[in-house]
């Protein structure tokens, strides 16, 4: 068992990192309190290749591997967590399933320009009546010669408003559950789709999260991702993937909450000492410390299964359980070693509390993640 990554995938990181610090994290601050999408940062994350790091060359990805793009995606994270998103869901959501399943007319006219940053990619599965309850989701696909014509409403669509290629989740027939599932390619434009609501979040408010309405939206066969009814297995598929990109997410947030607090702990003087300096404090950085470590650990073990080829579903519930439950305790200490100052918007550990929250509750809430890792404990033969 060796714990160290390899020197490209250090490589990788010691440049994701430069770029964190130097260009993405100070943006973060302006991004969270105007709203905005991170537009630039995707510019940069393209022009250095950050966007196509696990695929195949061929198709203007980096041919490295899963581990060194959770590497890379903790390190952008880490300075801006709604870049973070937009760059695990263009990566893990939207390119994934398309070199997975995708034909090779559909790699070439749609996942190259996502690895290239050309476009951006987004992943369409929730409506509102069906979050954890995925299978049971009502955005209807109806046959008509050689094309399928869309009618629905989905929710919660991440990078929303700026994707120019989405996967939508639709159903053949609510009746057949999650047999009856069927994933689309639908461009940004195609008659019939339009924007609804745009979401006013808690957190990552650099990150665009819009309702899709589909109201007889015709796409052409040839859009169809994989074969009718295999959507589902499609979706899920896919999330395994995300939830290890959610867990480097939620590692970054805690990292940046735990560095805020070893600088300020050893700024601030108090009775006439460093809070550093008192054992409650310390023992605190050293909780904080260890249980992201613990979580990185989790990460770097699902990535390196995926990269195996091997079954990585409860590993990567684990990570992404783990990660997120880390993020929220790690950034709630944060704001709480700040004291008063924590609770105001000059220092950003009040953001990094508000960003940690949706890594327990998007890509499968942690009840999802414990229904995961249950459900394998049970029926696995030991
Ligand atoms: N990979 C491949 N296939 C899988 C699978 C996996 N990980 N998990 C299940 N399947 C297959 C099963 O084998 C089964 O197939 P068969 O019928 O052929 O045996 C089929 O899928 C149905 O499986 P289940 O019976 O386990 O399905 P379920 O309805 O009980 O659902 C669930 C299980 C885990 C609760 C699932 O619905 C789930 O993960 N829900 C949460 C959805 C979610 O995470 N949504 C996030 C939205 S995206 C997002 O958040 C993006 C963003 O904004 C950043």
């Amino acid at each position: 068992m060796d714990f160290k990554l390899s020197d490209d995938q250090l490589m990788i990181q010691e440049m994701a990192r430069d770029l964190a610090n130097k260009v993405i994290m100070p943006r973060a601050d302006h991004l969270d309190k105007t709203g905005t999408f991170p537009m630039e940062n995707v510019k940069v994350l393209a022009e250095n290749g950050l966007l196509g790091i696990p695929f195949p060359e061929a198709y203007n990805g980096a041919g490295a591997d899963y581990v060194t793009y959770v590497v890379a995606l903790e390190e952008i994270s880490r300075a801006c967590a709604s870049t973070g998103v937009t760059m695990s869901v263009q990566t893990s959501l939207a390119s994934a399933p398309l070199n997975m399943f995708g034909t090779e007319e559909q790699k070439r006219k749609y996942l190259a320009p996502l690895l290239e940053g050309k476009t951006i990619g987004a992943y369409s599965l929730s409506e509102a009546g069906a979050g954890t309850d995925a299978a049971s989701l009502k955005c209807r696909a109806v046959k008509d010669g050689d094309d399928y014509v869309l009618t629905g409403t989905k929710m919660w669509v991440s990078n929303g408003f700026y994707a120019d290629t989405y996967l939508v989740y639709t159903t053949l027939d609510p009746e057949l559950g999650h047999k009856g599932i069927t994933a689309f390619i639908v461009e940004k434009g195609t008659p019939g789709f339009t924007f609804g609501k745009k979401e006013e979040k808690l957190g990552i408010r650099g990150s665009s999260t819009y309702e899709l309405i589909f109201d007889g939206c015709r796409i052409p066969k040839s859009n169809r991702l994989g074969y009718e009814g295999q959507g589902f297995k499609i979706a899920m598929w896919t999330l395994d993937g995300g939830r290890i990109g959610i867990a480097a997410q939620a590692i970054g947030i805690a990292q940046a909450a735990l560095d805020a607090s070893v600088s300020y702990t050893q700024e601030r003087k108090q009775f006439g000492k460093p809070l550093a300096a008192n054992q409650a404090i310390a023992f605190t950085l050293a909780e904080m410390a260890t249980d992201i470590e613990a979580a990185r650990l989790l990460m770097y073990r699902a990535a390196s299964l995926k990269d195996q080829g091997q079954n990585h579903t409860q590993a990567a519930a684990m990570a992404k359980l783990f990660a997120s439950e880390t993020a929220m305790w790690v950034s709630t200490k944060a704001v709480q070693l700040h004291g008063g100052y924590g609770y105001t918007t000059d220092y950003p550990v009040e953001r990094f509390m508000r960003d940690a929250k949706i890594t327990e509750i998007y890509e499968g809430t942690s009840e999802v993640q414990r229904i995961v890792i249950s459900r394998q404990e049970l029926t696995e033969a030991r």
